[in-house]
């Protein structure tokens, strides 16, 4: 087989077949088939797409390429979420505690941020002492005794994904919906639950703009693993103004807490109580109606903040930032943004909002950036919301000042005002399984 024929069948818009696939990822993988041929092909498959088969085919040649985590250790079913990725998306902080607490078993592997979006292990990071790269053993062990692990995904897990994504981000082939559904399907695979639940971000502050996209993206990850043998389903979200209302890392930690105390942003509360219930159901602990009382029971009576603090410290963190927050240090700087015209606020450009996080310092410019905690961004008001001129909208924080100026110019471009009110879109848009779609909100376009 020669890798020339591969990329040209695909150029036409054949059909690839498994072993051609596999001859690709493998030969890319141990080094026999050079970037600029795989480079090629992925180009070819950006333009001419994949159907169900070869896509699993892909997929699990990704998730082959690693360790496969045996979850099977783990009494229970095991249910794991992920989200596409977002600003403010804070999700799992909330989610994966409230689980535990209602006898849930969640053994979970999460990653750093991409690009604008922020990443669960930064975020978790930001508890001193927290550690994130346990042993096997002792993540099993401490999900075994008390329901609830995070952990940082290994480098083993799924290592094809990491070397086409480093190629994708340098050919333009990122914003490809075959190739990011094998993309975060090939670590869900090799992570090892039994059932999967996505969270398909869709808006400006997404990788799927359009709800079209997105539900395109939703059913080919569902499709992938039914295909593969695992339950999934997908909910579409709303990214088109950021999740709750703090960007940044401590300020994330500190809002997640907030939410278990059943203080939180209610775009930010529903959504959690959403993949929670969900994720209950899912792992056979009732009927959906009872998950969703059982999930809202744990946030209102403090056992889900319970298990987030056992959590932080069975993984060594100073579990005292969870009981009182306020011992997070603020950030040296701070720099309010006003509203500068009567009316409403008609549009969050979110992938602004996120990205002048990111120059605040709360993400990394290249991949070897440190990050800094406390920086961050709070929204006072988001879109749909009625605003005087000198009305603070966001508060930015940093501990670099020309950081903290650079970042407030670049997040008033965020905003647009106007004098007519615009209805902010629903938390959640649609519903995806193997059955079909389920319209859950108004379209985004
Ligand atoms: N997240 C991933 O894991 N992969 C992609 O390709 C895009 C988002």
């Amino acid at each position: 087989m020669r890798m020339y024929d591969v990329i040209d069948k695909k150029k036409k818009g054949s059909k690839l077949t498994g072993e051609e696939i596999r001859f690709a990822v493998e030969g890319y993988v141990k080094k026999e088939i050079p970037d600029y041929q795989m480079a090629a092909l992925l180009m070819a498959i950006y333009y001419q797409g994949m159907d169900d088969e070869e896509l699993l085919e892909l997929t699990n040649c990704m998730a082959e390429s690693g360790d496969r985590v045996d979850l099977s250790g783990i009494q229970g079913i095991k249910v794991d979420k992920h989200s596409t990725g977002g600003v403010g998306d804070k999700t799992t902080l909330a989610v994966a505690p409230l689980v535990a607490a209602c006898g849930g078993k969640v053994a979970k592997m999460s990653g750093r941020g991409l690009g604008f979006t922020g990443g669960t292990v930064d975020k978790l990071e930001s508890i001193p002492g927290m550690e994130l790269g346990l042993s096997q053993d002792k993540f099993f062990r401490i999900v075994n005794e008390t329901g609830l692990s995070i952990i940082s995904q290994s480098a083993e897990i799924a290592p094809a994904d990491k070397k086409l994504y480093a190629l994708r981000d340098v050919t333009a082939t990122v914003d490809s919906i075959p190739l990011i559904a094998a993309s975060v399907m090939s670590k869900k695979l090799a992570a090892g639950s039994d059932k999967i639940i996505l969270d398909v971000t869709v808006g400006s502050g997404a990788f799927m703009k359009t709800r079209e996209d997105a539900i395109q993206l939703a059913q080919k990850m569902v499709a992938i693993g039914e295909g593969a043998g695992r339950q999934t389903v997908a909910f579409l979200t709303n990214m088109d103004v950021p999740l709750g209302v703090a960007v940044g890392n401590d300020i994330e930690v500190i809002e997640a807490i907030h939410t278990l105390q059943g203080k939180g942003p209610e775009d930010f509360q529903e959504i959690c109580l959403l993949f929670a219930s969900h994720m209950l159901y899912m792992g056979g602990r009732g009927s959906l109606e009872e998950c969703k009382a059982q999930a809202r029971e744990a946030m209102e009576n403090g056992r889900a903040l319970e298990k987030l603090v056992q959590m932080v410290d069975n993984q060594g963190g100073d579990s005292s930032y969870i009981t009182s927050p306020e011992k997070f240090s603020p950030a040296p700087f701070q720099q309010e943004i006003t509203a500068w015209e009567d009316g409403y606020i008609t549009g969050m450009d979110t992938e602004r909002c996120g990205r002048a996080a990111v120059i605040l310092g709360a993400g990394r410019e290249t991949k070897d950036s440190r990050i800094d905690a406390a920086a961050g961004i709070r929204f006072w008001h988001k879109t749909g919301d009625s605003v005087k001129t000198g009305d603070p909208v966001a508060t930015l924080y940093a501990s670099d000042k020309k950081k903290l100026e650079e970042g407030t110019e670049y997040l008033k471009k965020a905003y647009t005002f106007g004098k007519e009110r615009v209805e902010p879109m629903p938390s959640v848009l649609a519903f995806v399984s193997k059955d079909g779609v389920v319209d859950m909100g108004t379209n985004l376009q």
